[in-house]
This record gives C-alpha cells, structure tokens and sequence, in this order.
C-alpha cells in the first residue's frame, strides 16, 4: 500500500500555496541541471546536435515551468495575509525577481536555436553559456528568497502542514508563525454584540488574514496599507477607506462586503465570512475607535 491518498494531494493542489510549492523547484532543478549540460555542449564546440537538443528542451521546459510558478506565485501570495511586514517585504522582492525568470530561460533557448544558422555560431555559444550561468544565478536567488520566506517566516505554508484557514492550527500559519497575532486571532469570531469592537482585537486579525498580502508596503496595492490604524485611516488611491461611524459610505466595507460590483475584495477566493464582515461593520459603525 502506498501511503499517500491520491484524492488528497489532488485536493491539495487547488490550494494555491501547494500548487506554488509543488512547481517552483523545476525552474531551480533545471536551472542548475543546465550548467553542466552547456559545459559539455562547449567542450564539443557545439558540434553535438544531441546536446543542443537537450538544452533547447530543457530551458524551454524552464520557460513554460516558470511561467506556471510566477502565476501560481501570484494566487499564492493573496494567501499570505497575516504574514509580518518583514515577510511581506522578502516575498515582494520574491515576486518581483521571479516574474522575470522565463526571459533567462529563454535566453540559451535562442541561443542554441541560432547555431543551425552558420551565420550565428560564432556568438551563438557565447549566448549559450552566458544565459546558462544568468538563468542559473537568477534561479537561485529567486528560490533563496522563496526559501527564505517560506522557511525563516513561515509564509505560505501547505495547508497539509498548517491545517484548515479557519481551524484552529491554521490562526497561527496565517499569523505568519506569530504567536501574538495568533492570541488575537483566537477571538475573530468570537466578539459578540455586547463586546466592544476594537481595532487590535478584532479588526487587525481579519486584515492580516485576508488583506495585507497585497495591501502593506513597501508597495501597498491602489496605495492602501491595511498594516495599521494610522495608514488604513490615510485611506487608498481612491482617498479615505472608512468614514467612521459610516460603514455603507465606507469603502474598506463595500469592498469586503461585495456590495461594490467594481470593488471586490479579496479580488481573488471567497469573500469574507459573515461573522467577520459584522465585526468589520460594528467597528466602523462604533466610530472605527483605535481602542
Ligand atoms: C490579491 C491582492 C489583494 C488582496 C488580498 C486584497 N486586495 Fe484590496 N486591492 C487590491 C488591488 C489590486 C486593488 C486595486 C483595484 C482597482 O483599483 O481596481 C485593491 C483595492 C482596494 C481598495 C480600494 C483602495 C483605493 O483607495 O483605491 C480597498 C478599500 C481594498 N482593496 C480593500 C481590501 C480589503 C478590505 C481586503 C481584505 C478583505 C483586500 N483589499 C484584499 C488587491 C488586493
């Protein structure tokens, strides 16, 4: 018996998270693969079409692999609410380096694609192994920044080892491994009519969950940085977010709420759930106090 349940990792993979995991290390195989195969295509004086062959195929997967990893990187990262402002930044300057990997790639591509012209040779296997050694450099630094932010913060992790969003174990992998967000966390759907809603309580522990993996600096989306009372309070590109004491004229709420057909945040997965929406409504009702 095969201890792996085939319906299980099948489930998995629609999470973005594991989706992400599971297709980003075949940029960075083939990206260090690579370099020995292009050594042994120079020391033949690119005379061995076999070799030309294999890199063409294989930088040309990496292409197409990096492609699939930048765009399950994207879904993945609107997950990574809850992470800190250090992560967030770590997995900004991920993004921002690996959205470029497919050009790297496809620089030996070309380069072995032009030795059948005899016009190119000269340079085609300089182009060669100068793309070989920049696709692998850029492969590595792009996996050390993932590396670093999935496995010195936390960020990201699979559902398989951070549990359930809303189940209890999850609270703290969407806290980003932090314990004193997971405490405030622990009371989001707990806050009833007669309690007070308070920003650091309730309303930051939503925010983190599901919005400041795209909405904190250094680059917060449509200029809105939801990582503190002050900046949410500055409001966005489209001016103040919450009209205190207002939620329908708010636009933090609309967004959250769907009621905005222009406007729906998350832009991607479910929309928040009805407990959460009531407290994010009863806060800004309350005045949005920061206590
Ligand atoms: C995947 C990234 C992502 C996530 C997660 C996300 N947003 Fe956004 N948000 C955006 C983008 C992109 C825009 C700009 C959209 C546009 O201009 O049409 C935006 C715009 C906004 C705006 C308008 C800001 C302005 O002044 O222009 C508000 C309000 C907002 N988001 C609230 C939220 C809230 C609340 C959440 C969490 C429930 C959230 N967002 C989660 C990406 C995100």
């Amino acid at each position: 018996m095969i201890p792996v349940d085939l319906a299980e990792v099948l489930e998995s993979l629609a999470d973005p998270r594991m989706r992400h995991a599971a297709v980003v290390h075949l940029p960075v195989a083939a990206g260090v693969l690579g370099l020995p195969l292009v050594t042994a295509w120079l020391l033949t004086r690119g005379r061995s079409s076999a070799l030309r062959g294999c890199i063409v195929v294989l930088y040309g997967s990496t292409v197409l692999a990096a492609l699939v990893a930048a765009d399950s990187g994207d879904a993945a990262r609107a997950l990574a609410g809850g992470a800190g402002v250090e992560a967030l930044a770590v997995v900004a300057e991920h993004a921002a380096w690996a959205r470029w990997v497919w050009a790297t790639a496809l620089v030996p591509v070309l380069g072995a694609l032009a030795w059948r012209s005899s016009r190119c040779r000269r340079w085609s296997r300089l182009v060669v192994g100068a793309g070989a050694l920049a696709c692998a450099a850029h492969t590595g630094l792009v996996g050390h920044l993932g590396g670093t932010a999935v496995y010195a913060h936390g960020v990201g992790m699979p559902r398989a080892l951070a549990g359930d969003l809303d189940g209890p174990a999850n609270r703290a992998a969407a806290a980003g491994g932090s314990l004193a967000a997971h405490a405030a966390t622990s009371s989001v759907d707990q806050s009833t009519a007669e309690t007070p809603v308070t920003f650091p309580r309730d309303v930051r522990p939503i925010l983190e969950t599901s919005c400041t993996g795209c909405h904190a600096p250094p680059a917060p989306a449509s200029g809105l940085d939801l990582t503190s009372l002050d900046a949410l309070l500055r409001g966005g590109r489209r001016g103040p977010a919450v009209v205190p004491g207002d939620a329908e004229d708010s636009r933090l709420w609309r967004a959250a709420a769907w009621t905005d057909d222009e406007l729906r945040m998350p832009p991607e997965g479910d929309r928040l759930t009805e407990a959460r929406l009531d407290t994010l409504r009863r806060w800004i009702e309350d005045g949005a106090p920061a206590e």
